[in-house]
């Protein structure tokens, strides 16, 4: 699958991120290393620090069905900047190899990173 339909499904649940406290909704899509796709979306919450991002909610979904490769995951926001993962996503991401990170605002605009470029010292086990 190519990152600008990656990039697609993540905007496709935009919809249904719950924000209500940021205003800033995000969705992001993980791929599997065998091809499959899941989902998630910022889950705010009154107390602002129990908030869970897309990316992490995205990698649960994945998890709870089984999978722990992926190759790829992309992110997207409304905002006219790109939603680059916060460092706790990216430790999590990190977690389970070395996949890529591609993101998009609204533009058309889809930037890829290396997870190691954006999280270049992790803490390891
Ligand atoms: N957020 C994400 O879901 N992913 C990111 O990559 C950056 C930030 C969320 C957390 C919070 O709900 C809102 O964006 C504003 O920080």
């Amino acid at each position: 699958m190519d990152d600008g339909k990656l990039i697609s499904l993540a905007r496709e649940v935009l919809a249904n991120a719950y924000a209500p406290y940021s205003g800033y909704r995000v969705g992001a899509a993980i791929l599997t290393a065998d091809g499959r796709v899941f989902r998630g979306v910022n889950v705010e919450n009154a107390s602002y620090g129990l908030t869970i991002c897309a990316e992490r909610a995205a990698l649960s979904a994945a998890v709870a069905a089984g999978y722990r490769s992926f190759s790829v995951i992309a992110v997207a926001a409304e905002g006219d900047k790109e939603p680059l993962p916060c460092g706790a996503c990216l430790q999590v991401l990190r977690e389970f190899g070395l996949l890529r990170v591609v993101v998009a605002g609204k533009k058309e605009e889809i930037r890829s990173f290396n997870l190691d470029e954006l999280l270049p010292y992790p803490f390891g086990k």
